[in-house]
């Protein structure tokens, strides 16, 4: 990190030891899974995890613990975070298994395939004049695979159509207190995203397109207030 960023970091850390979170641990989960095809070659996505890298920031700046659980990016390092790298969807698995015990929250921004080869050449695979196939298996459902006793659970939901249809689905199947649902096209890569937020008890709520930072402020911010409304459900 440069030295103006450890300034940053430093001053975030600081202002956030009395912050909404502090106390909480939060795991955060970013960027694009690669998937070995051979030695040299993946398969990835686009997802550049500038939105779990946020979130991640946000989360400490209102004072929470951060796990960032991260896919390879070109992001520096979230200062004061945690910072665990994977690279498949395989070791994304693995890993947040082993840090989501205790925590309050998971936020699963990590775009994750969905399959992935179903052999790996143990050597680099050599081209002939004939097409080839590569056959994929699938990937273990995370969200919907790891048991997160307590903890707020939150994913993310990247469509290009029927968007809400697809992030109300996910709601349900991955058993989620809250959907972040955005265009894939319009989210990836870019600096700004607009998102639509569905929560478990049926409200929706729609962010206007702003910078992802200013976003992922408002995305921890709920989760906030949906670890704090568990905490004292009456209130
Ligand atoms: O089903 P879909 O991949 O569209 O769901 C997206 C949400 O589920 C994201 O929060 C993503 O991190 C999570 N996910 C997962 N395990 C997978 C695929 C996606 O936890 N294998």
């Amino acid at each position: 990190l440069s030295a103006p960023e450890r300034i940053v970091g430093a001053i975030e850390l600081a202002l956030g030891a009395t912050g909404p979170l502090a106390g909480q641990h939060v795991v955060v989960t970013a960027g694009a899974t690669r998937e070995a095809i051979d030695p040299i070659r993946i398969l990835t996505n686009r997802s550049t995890g500038k939105m779990g890298y946020a979130i991640a920031r946000a989360a400490i700046q209102a004072g929470a613990r951060v796990t960032l659980i991260s896919a390879p990016t070109n992001l520096s390092p979230v200062e004061g975070a945690e910072m665990i790298d994977i690279e498949s969807a395989l070791e994304l698995l693995d890993a947040v298994q082993t840090h989501v015990a205790g925590a309050d929250a998971l936020i699963m921004a990590a775009a994750v395939a969905d399959y992935r080869p179903l052999d790996v050449a143990t050597d680099k695979i050599k081209k002939a004049d004939a097409d080839m196939a590569i056959q994929l298996t699938r990937n273990p459902d995370i969200l919907a695979t790891v048991g997160t006793p307590g903890a707020i659970r939150v994913g993310f939901a990247a469509e290009t159509r029927d968007h809400e249809a697809n992030a109300l689905g996910k709601l349900e199947r991955k058993n989620l207190d809250m959907i972040v649902a955005n265009d894939a096209r319009e989210a990836m890569g870019s600096d700004e995203n607009a998102v639509t937020l569905y929560f478990r008890d049926g409200r929706i709520e729609t962010l206007g397109r702003d910078a992802k930072t200013d976003l992922a402020q408002q995305i921890v911010a709920r989760v906030g207030a949906l670890i704090l409304a568990r905490r004292a459900p009456s209130l």
